[in-house]
């Protein structure tokens, strides 16, 4: 088949988001001014270089009016943390994403314990394999959804790293032991339960 995005695709769901599969989700964690904390997960999330080191969301908005808590506060204070979905975490992150009042603490709202950041003040999620300690770099305003709400992509620079030991194997992170859940389309997902590796034809696989 084949439809123009402007026009009805005939199916019984829009398969759009089954079509970029499978995406990583970022467990974004923030504060506001006053300190309230907020974490919300987003699949629409990536790095998006290593050199150095950034990350990319991409936010709707909560209404017609109001951004969604993560960006708002990423653009207010300037700091959020990305913490790793693990298999062992895929509910209380689902809990995380329930469209609450700005005040809602989420970490509290699905029991989840906070770890202390070292660089920013956002918390990271305790039991998470990894988290990437970010500061705020750029919002790129996107064309409004058919019901006019916004649609932005917030941009930040990593500026520390945690993983967590137990997830290190000669030095090297063990990704079939911490099985990220990644997002699929419709309300399915999947994680990452296998691996294979293909060496570059002209880049020193020690180098990568
Ligand atoms: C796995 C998953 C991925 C999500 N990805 C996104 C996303 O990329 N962008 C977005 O705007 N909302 C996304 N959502 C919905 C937000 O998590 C939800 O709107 C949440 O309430 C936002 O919280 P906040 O206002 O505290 O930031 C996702 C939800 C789930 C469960």
């Amino acid at each position: 088949m084949f439809w123009k995005t402007d026009q009805p695709h005939g199916l019984p769901r829009n398969p759009f988001k089954s079509c970029i599969i499978p995406r990583p989700i970022g467990w974004i964690s923030t504060q506001d001014k006053n300190g309230g904390v907020n974490l919300a997960p987003y699949s629409y999330f990536n790095g998006v270089s290593d050199d150095p080191p950034m990350v990319m969301f991409a936010s709707g908005s909560r209404d017609a009016t109001n951004p969604k808590d993560t960006i708002a506060n990423a653009e207010a204070t300037g700091e959020f943390v990305c913490s790793m979905v693990s298999w062992d975490m895929r509910d209380v992150m689902n809990t995380t994403s329930a469209e609450v009042a700005p005040e809602i603490d989420e970490f509290k709202l699905a029991g989840i314990e906070t770890a202390p950041s070292q660089l920013v003040k956002p918390p990271r999620v305790a039991g998470a394999p990894i988290h990437l300690e970010c500061t705020y770099l750029q919002t790129f305003t996107l064309p409004p959804t058919s019901k006019g709400h916004g649609n932005a992509i917030c941009v930040g620079r990593v500026i520390g790293i945690h993983i967590k030991d137990e997830f290190l194997k000669d030095g090297f992170i063990d990704v079939l032991k911490i099985r990220p859940v990644a997002r699929l389309g419709y309300m399915d997902y999947t994680s990452v339960d296998g691996q294979f590796t293909m060496l570059r034809p002209t880049v020193d696989a020690a180098a990568d």
